[in-house]
């Protein structure tokens, strides 16, 4: 019986704890969180079950407000259906009850970032059940693309926190995070070297925009490095992120060691060249400033480059480059030697213009002082004369006299060159240039032209004569290249002898012209006179221009020739023959004989008669060997 009784009790307690349970007659579920972007409709579902079904719950949907209140906006039950007025809501909600599943939809329009809020769902029965379910509303709006701006100036390495540049983004929710990134190493918190401040604003519409400035103490190494901003915010159902361009930022840091060098010219320097010297450190500091010292000059550079011009050598030497940082007083320095090469002027000896008498050895020599290895020629008219810088003149002619130009060049160095020049007169008696013709035959009452060339040093005095002593005028005298050419005109008034006499103080020189007046009455008369004299004699009155001679000599050789190829073309014809009839005996058997280089001495030649063409050499013993085989050895 005591089993019974524990069983009635047992029975008892389970009817009472359903009978509890059954005081509690409404569930509702909801889910934790509804998310959804800004001004999209955002629906909030609430499940529940009722023992009174649905004819007999009222639904009431609430939010919790920021103070944490919670304000009604909507109430249903079997009889009415209300929306609250003047609650946010009022003109944006509306809730679907399904009878069947027991869900009952809120849907908001065009949520907003202060509807993300708390919703609360509350079913109570008729039998005084309630339940009640809450779900967040999170609401999300995408920031805008971030921006970065970085500052322009060059930071120095001995500044303190610098600003390097500031990112923005605008108009995110919930609050979007920026996070600084030096190349690829995300750079947070905050000490000595490095600081980021973050700075938020809510824009009216309750969006947030975030700035972050980036302050760093830089070093060197700073001047290649990239920096960025990440941006990261939250969406429905995660997180996005989103980068920056990249900055780069200006380092100014100090050299550690300064170079100083020629920019040009490249190779080696010559006086009268411009230097460019250039003077560089490692360094880039606007603080550092050069000079350039050389002996006890110094020069001050702008942009790194000092130019001198016009180079002597006394700009040899060593040039020392001095960076000083105007901030610390720190000095560096370079060090670069200059080697200016030079070519002094060419020196002649003798000086000046010599004078040397016929048949003499002038020597002559020429040097220029030079820094380097020099190459000296002499050159007359333009021609090579000598190399080296001796010049032996022998056995002086008046061709020996002229101008000799002495150049000296350096082979390692274009454009160093000198020159000196050397007159050389060649002292000498006049010598008169034999005249094409002294016989002249001219008409009466008509002038010639007498022309007499004349060398000699010092210059000769040109005098025309006739036979009786009167002396005639001259006409020109022109002096070229040592050649004196005088000019006199005569009047042919009767047979008569003109003289050129040339003298100086060497000696004289005498040319006669003998001049014969010709009366020529009829047009025959010139004819004969111009077969017998040959035509160019008819010009010889003035002067007997060369060519015609050679001319006339020309037409002489080339009859010689002509002729001459006439006699050999016979010769040739000839001797042609002669080969023709020749070969026919070389078949004699001659040819063998001569090309037997064999040295056997018992060759024996035998000729057969009849037939020329077979000849055959007989051995040593008398055989008969043919004749290809003979040819053979
Ligand atoms: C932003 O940073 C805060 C603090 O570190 C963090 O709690 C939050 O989740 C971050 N937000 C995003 C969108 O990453
Ligand atoms: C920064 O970057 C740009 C483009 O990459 C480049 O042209 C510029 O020289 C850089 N400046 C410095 C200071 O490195
Ligand atoms: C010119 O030379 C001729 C011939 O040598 C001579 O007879 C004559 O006297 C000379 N006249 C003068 C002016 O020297």
């Amino acid at each position: 019986m005591d089993a019974r009784v524990a069983a009635s009790l047992l029975a008892g307690l389970v009817v009472l704890l359903h009978g509890l349970t059954a005081w509690a007659l409404v569930e509702v579920n909801m889910e934790d969180r509804v998310e959804v972007y800004r001004g999209d409709t955002a629906q909030i579902v609430s499940m529940f079950s009722s023992d009174d079904g649905i004819g007999g719950v009222s639904i009431q949907w609430f939010f919790v407000s920021r103070l944490g209140e919670k304000q009604k906006i909507y109430y249903e039950d079997a009889t009415m259906k209300v929306v609250d007025r003047g609650t946010p809501f009022t003109d944006r909600i509306t809730v679907n009850v399904t009878a069947a599943t027991g869900e009952v939809v809120l849907t908001i329009a065009d949520v907003q970032v202060r509807d993300q809020l708390e919703f609360i769902c509350l079913i109570k029965s008729l039998t005084d059940g309630v339940g009640e379910g809450r779900t967040k509303l999170l609401v999300f709006e995408k920031p805008d693309s971030p921006t970065i701006e970085g500052f322009q100036a060059g930071i120095s390495i001995y500044d303190d926190l610098s600003k390097i540049g500031i990112c923005e983004v605008k108009n995110g929710f919930p609050r979007p995070n920026i996070t600084w990134y030096r190349n690829n190493a995300p750079l947070r918190g905050a000490d000595d070297v490095m600081k980021v401040v973050p700075s938020i604003t809510t824009e009216s519409s309750g969006l947030f925009s975030v700035r972050s400035e980036l302050s760093m103490k830089v070093t060197k190494e700073d001047k290649d490095a990239h920096f960025y901003c990440e941006v990261t915010y939250l969406v429905p159902g995660g997180t996005r992120m989103t980068e920056t361009n990249t900055i780069n930022i200006t380092v100014y840091y100090p050299s550690t060691a300064v170079q100083v060098w020629v920019e040009s010219p490249k190779g080696k320097i010559k006086e009268g060249d411009s230097i460019e010297l250039r003077c560089q450190g490692d360094g880039n500091m606007p603080s550092s400033i050069f000079t350039i010292r050389h002996r006890v000059e110094e020069y001050q550079l702008e942009s790194n480059a000092y130019v001198l011009a016009n180079v002597t050598r006394l700009n040899s030497g060593d040039y020392e480059c001095v960076s000083l940082d105007t901030d610390t007083y720190e000095e560096l320095l370079g060090t670069t030697s200059i080697f200016v090469d030079y070519l002094d002027p060419a020196v002649v000896a003798p000086a000046g213009p010599v004078e040397i008498d016929q048949g003499e050895e002038l020597k002559a020599t020429c040097n220029a002082l030079s820094s380097l290895q020099t190459h000296t020629a002499w050159f007359k008219d333009g021609q090579h004369v000598s190399m080296g810088n001796h010049l032996i003149l022998k056995d002086a002619t008046f061709d020996t006299a002229g101008t000799y130009q002495c150049m000296v060049t350096v082979p390692e160095v274009d454009g160093l060159e000198t020159m000196a020049t050397l007159g050389v007169n060649v002292n000498g008696p006049p010598e008169i240039v034999p005249p094409e013709r002294t016989d002249i035959e001219e008409s009466l009452d008509s002038t010639v032209d007498l022309i007499c060339q004349v060398r000699g040093f010092p210059a000769p005095t040109i005098v025309w004569t006739t036979l009786d002593g009167k002396v005639l005028e001259t006409t020109s005298e022109v002096e070229l290249e040592d050649v004196i050419t005088s000019k006199a005109s005569v009047a042919v008034t009767s047979d008569l002898t003109a003289f050129c006499n040339a003298s100086n103080q060497y000696g004289a020189d005498a040319v006669a012209f003998k001049i014969k007046a010709i009366v020529h009455t009829t047009a025959a008369a010139t004819t004969v006179r111009t077969s017998t004299i040959s035509s160019s004699t008819v010009q010889t009155a003035t002067a007997i221009p060369p060519e015609r001679i050679r001319k006339e000599g020309s037409g002489v050789i080339i009859a010689v020739v002509i002729i001459c190829i006439l006699l050999l073309a016979i010769l040739g014809s000839g001797l042609y023959f002669l080969y023709k009839k020749g070969k026919i005996c070389g078949r004699s058997g001659k040819q063998d004989l001569t090309k037997d280089k064999s040295g056997k001495d018992n060759i024996v030649v035998e000729m057969k008669s009849d037939n020329t063409e077979d000849a055959i050499l007989l051995g040593v013993n008398g055989d008969k060997q043919p004749p290809n085989n003979q040819v053979d050895k």
